[in-house]
């Protein structure tokens, strides 16, 4: 089997920030009528690792290959087309998609025709693209997070070449509007509004993976969250590496503040988005989420570290007085917000002191919810180049400490909960108990209750009884 490269990604190219207009397409498949026939009737199976980002994409996949005449299936062993969505912002992402690749890999022994595929933001770095090249032959296809949009013409290439493919090009990349979605939730849905990243926070992959920062036009995000709307959707989530940094490419003069708002009043009951730089989170944003019932009182804040010098290490561009000073105007302006954050510990040469520093910015804005991770070097980016004293024994204790400074005030929070009673969107059948169904409140608090499947997808009263750290229990309430 041949290799043929369309395109090899290149981290230089993909640091690349021109000051060009943000460029906008529709979809258009080269191969779409001679490819049809073909397809027509094939199963098709996907697994996305990663982020929401990468979930929106599976669901513009699904949509194109459906529209194609092709059908999903829950099991690869049934498929004709296997496409494995993958993730790069750590190494155990990463890790689990050779494990998943190494499982699925007999597969292509036993069928010839199948179209083996690997896609997104792992493919995006050389060292790595080339280490799956050379390792899993059996992989056939190769696209990145901008060739999507290509996905007729890249399985017509792979089933009339039987060629294996790699298309993956880095660029800035465009808005393609028009592309199908096949979603795989009825009542939640996530809008794009912004793709990709200019912030290049020093230990981060995913300004190279994903491109520049380039926002839909303000009326296509409308005109998609209104069908959602007129669908019955309960819930809409903004989507974006960074959502607030939405419009500062275009020239329509609205910023993510405008377009939340018109988006609230279109009457969706749930307003979320996410993520959330610091640095671009504006007093006008703080003043719509509190005017709007309809917007989630839940803020994710990605704060990173609690400490000055390494924050001016990560390049994440304000410092932890400036941090501090937003969480105290929103905590002011939106009675009985929630916050949540990202925290990275055991960045090169993290002293005791900086970490302790994170610590005590823990205790001060009390967090909610938090996301933590240890420092993961990822090819490419300045971080993985600093020199690192701190060994990883010592980042894993840090690790454990935060989780436990966490806890403390997560479990707060929960226990405060008990005997109120919430509005809680009802998701499907708990994981654990068959007996119980399981939703999130508007602060995105999971509650685990009795009650019946034909509540999934409502908003329904739930008093809370009992309180763990990550979860609660609770009983419906009747109106
Ligand atoms: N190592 C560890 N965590 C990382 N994140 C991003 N890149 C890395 C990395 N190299 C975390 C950040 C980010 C979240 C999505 O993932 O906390 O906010
Ligand atoms: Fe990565 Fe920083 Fe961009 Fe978030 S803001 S995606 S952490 S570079």
């Amino acid at each position: 089997m041949k290799t043929r490269i369309i395109n090899a990604p290149d981290m230089v190219k993909a640091m690349n920030r021109q000051k060009e207009e943000t460029k906008f397409d529709v979809l258009r498949p080269l191969h779409f009528k001679e490819l049809e026939p073909v397809i027509k009737n094939k199963h098709f199976f996907i697994k996305t690792y990663g982020c929401q980002a990468n979930v929106r994409d599976e669901e513009t996949m699904r949509g194109m290959l459906e529209n194609i005449g092709c059908t999903s299936v829950n099991d690869p062993k049934d498929a004709d087309i296997i496409i494995i969505n993958t993730c790069a912002v750590r190494e155990n992402a990463e890790d689990k998609v050779y494990g998943e690749i190494g499982n699925l890999k007999y597969l292509r022994k036993k069928n010839k025709n199948l179209i083996l595929a690997i896609c997104g933001c792992m493919v995006e770095e050389p060292e790595i693209l080339n280490r799956v090249l050379d390792t899993y032959r059996e992989v056939n296809l190769f696209f990145g997070t901008h060739e999507i949009p290509m996905l007729y013409d890249l399985l017509y290439e792979v089933i009339t070449t039987k060629d294996r493919i790699v298309a993956i090009e880095s660029k800035q990349g465009e808005v393609v509007e028009e592309l199908p979605a096949s979603r795989l939730n009825n009542y939640k849905a996530y809008v794009n509004i912004i793709y990709g990243c200019n912030k290049f926070c020093t230990y981060c992959i995913v300004p190279y993976t994903r491109g520049k920062e380039r926002s839909r036009k303000f009326d296509e995000v409308l005109k998609e969250c209104k069908q959602l709307v007129d669908a019955g959707y309960q819930e809409i989530t903004l989507l974006g590496q960074n959502v607030n940094a939405y419009g500062k490419d275009l020239d329509e003069g609205k910023d993510f503040a405008d377009l939340m708002e018109a988006v609230a009043k279109l009457g969706i009951p749930r307003l979320r988005f996410t993520t959330s730089h610091p640095w671009d989170f504006s007093s006008k944003m703080i003043d719509v989420i509190a005017k709007y019932p309809n917007i989630m009182k839940f803020i994710h804040l990605p704060v990173q570290s609690g400490n000055d010098e390494v924050l001016r290490k990560m390049g994440r561009r304000y410092n932890r007085e400036q941090y501090l000073a937003l969480v105290k105007e929103m905590r002011e302006k939106i009675p009985g917000l929630s916050l949540s954050t990202d925290i990275i510990v055991g960045f090169p040469n993290e002293t005791r002191e900086e970490f302790e520093d994170t610590l005590s910015l823990v205790d001060i804005v009390k967090y909610e919810a938090a996301f933590t991770f240890i420092y993961s070097p990822r090819k490419g980016t300045p971080a993985a180049k600093m020199d690192d004293n701190v060994p990883y024994e010592e980042k894993s204790r840090r690790f454990q400490e935060l989780v436990k400074h966490l806890e403390v005030h997560i479990e707060e929070h929960s226990k405060s909960m008990v005997g109120k009673v919430y509005d809680v969107l009802v998701d499907g059948e708990s994981k654990n108990n068959k007996e119980m169904m399981s939703g999130y409140t508007e602060e995105n608090k999971l509650v685990h209750f009795p009650s019946k499947s034909s509540l999934i997808g409502k908003i329904v009263k739930v008093r809370i009884t009992e309180s763990h750290t990550y979860s609660l229990i609770g009983e419906l309430v009747d109106e």
